[in-house]
């Protein structure tokens, strides 16, 4: 791009030196850094992009943009000195790939649990529906199934654009992202114009990071408050009816907001529950009327999940609620999310990833209707993470039977030391710590009776587990199959 045209979008800078004609790519990681290259000096929470020029220079970089001047051979080279770095690099980006959120509809879905759910489902009920949907998420980057793990829920700011660009290039129309309350606080979703955004509930989790309830729900709000006051664009808000946040962010838009929800009158709303061991029925309430619904997702806290993703597509399609709940019938469990194993045992087995004290509640609660013998639950917790929580994830995990409490990743912490703060919130002695996972696993299947249900709850289908910064291979899914195939000899 015409690197006058690029930099006009900044309104206040002072440029030195050199500036080059062209700019053929931008860049904030000095090692991704190519020939012409415009790199942004960011500070970040690990480093300051600001000692990394040299490299960049290094590495072919022409125009360097920082906060402050810096020995640059300015006969050669350009510096660009702005206000705040981390804005102009959103702005910057956006110009440089031509506004790409600007070119599809963009969906963007918050709350403590169900975030990578409902987005799947959305981006599901789109391609049900003939239209190509991009997914951005705790899972990766699906863009046309070429699937790309990431770091973080949320991307960087440079990240988005580039796959927003992407994704306008394949003329995709639709673009489902995940956005967590790091990434809001951080700012990593500017310039993402979005058209609908969706919120699933809030609970506790993070308060390592927000200190606070009150400022992780503000937080979370931002998403609902930076959808701008532009009346004349078409924007919808999706909101949990029966989460006490509802008004709270009801009241941080100007927008049309449609509610949907269980309990409360709503504009979706589902009655008539009831619950089976692999899948779920209910009467789906909506502005077209009401529809009988069958979903393969079990426990309420899927409902909820299935009739946000339903409202939200119904809110910027033309797809009618009718073919939209047809549409759901053919969608299967959601990976490592109540994924039920499918084995020929005398046992049940579902792999999870609840790892906040709400969703510890939930999912046992989803499993109560057809309890026939115990509910045995392996419940683990990270760490380096909010440890308030602990005590209470094992509070939510006593309402089962038996209780394993283990470790998802350590990280820097030892895990005796997480397993005792959890232990403290035990409400029963039916229970044991076991820091190594694998050995956890296989003691509730050795343990097993037939009839009995296990959940093994904090990973999912994650392929490693982490310690210290090491990631090491390793699968629930796998360890659960060896061992239940061993204990009731099926063949596998
Ligand atoms: N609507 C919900 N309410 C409460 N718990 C839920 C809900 N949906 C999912 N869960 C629980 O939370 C777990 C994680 O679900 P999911 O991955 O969809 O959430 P997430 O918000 O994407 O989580 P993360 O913040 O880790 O990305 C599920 O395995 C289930 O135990
Ligand atoms: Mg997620």
């Amino acid at each position: 791009m015409n690197t006058y045209e690029l930099l006009s979008s900044l309104k206040i800078k002072s440029i030195y030196g050199a500036l080059p004609e062209e700019v053929h790519s931008i860049e904030q990681d000095s090692r991704k850094v190519k020939k012409e290259s415009l790199f942004v000096c960011i500070r970040g929470f690990r480093s300051d992009g600001h000692s990394y020029y040299s490299q960049a220079i290094h590495n072919g970089a022409t125009i360097i943009i920082a906060e402050e001047k810096l020995p640059i051979d300015l006969t050669k080279f350009a510096l660009v000195i702005v206000k705040d770095t981390a804005k102009a690099l959103a702005i910057l980006a956006n110009k440089f790939y031509h506004y790409p959120s600007n070119k599809m509809t963009v969906y963007g879905v918050t709350g403590t649990n169900g975030k990578t759910t409902v987005t799947t489902l959305i981006k599901q009920l789109l391609e049900k529906n003939n239209q190509q949907a991009a997914l951005l998420g705790t899972n990766g980057i699906d863009l046309l199934n070429e699937s790309v793990e990431s770091d973080n829920t949320t991307c960087d700011v440079l990240t988005n654009q580039k796959i927003l660009h992407r994704v306008a290039e394949h003329g995709m129309g639709h673009i489902v992202m995940e956005i967590s309350s790091h990434g809001l606080a951080q700012g990593r979703q500017r310039g993402v114009n979005f058209d609908v955004v969706t919120f699933t509930n809030l609970s506790q989790d993070h308060l390592d990071y927000h200190k606070t309830m009150e400022q992780y729900g503000y937080t979370k709000g931002l998403l609902f408050a930076q959808l701008g006051n532009n009346l004349t664009e078409e924007k919808n808000v999706i909101l949990n009816r029966d989460d006490p946040w509802y008004e709270i962010y009801n009241g941080m838009t100007p927008f049309e907001v449609i509610s949907y929800g269980i309990y409360n009158e709503a504009d979706f709303r589902a009655t008539n529950i009831t619950y089976y061991e692999d899948h779920t029925c209910f009467t789906l309430g909506s502005p077209e009327g009401n529809f009988p619904v069958t979903t393969k997702l079990i426990g309420e806290f899927n409902v909820y999940n299935v009739v946000a993703a339903i409202a939200t597509v119904y809110s910027k399609t033309m797809i009618s609620v009718k073919t939209l709940v047809r549409s759901l019938a053919n969608i299967a469990h959601i990976n490592g999310r109540m994924q039920k194993l499918d084995l020929e045992a005398p046992i049940s087995i579902y792999i999870d990833y609840a790892h906040t004290p709400d969703a510890i509640e939930k999912v046992i609660a989803s499993v109560q209707p057809f309890k026939q013998n115990r509910i045995l639950l392996v419940v683990g917790t990270g760490g380096d993470r909010d440890e308030s929580k602990r005590p209470i994830m094992a509070e939510k995990a006593s309402v089962a039977d038996f209780v394993i409490l283990t470790i998802n990743d350590s990280r820097y912490e030892d895990s005796n030391a997480i397993l005792t703060d959890m232990e403290q919130g035990m409400k029963h002695n039916n229970y044991i710590c076991i820091p190594n996972r694998k050995a956890a696993i296989s003691l509730v299947i050795d343990k097993s009776e037939p009839g009995d249900i296990i959940i093994i709850a904090g990973k999912g289908l994650e392929k490693y587990q982490i310690t210290e910064d090491k990631k090491h291979p390793h699968s629930d899914k796998e360890i659960a199959i060896r061992n239940c195939s061993i204990k009731y000899n099926l063949s596998v």
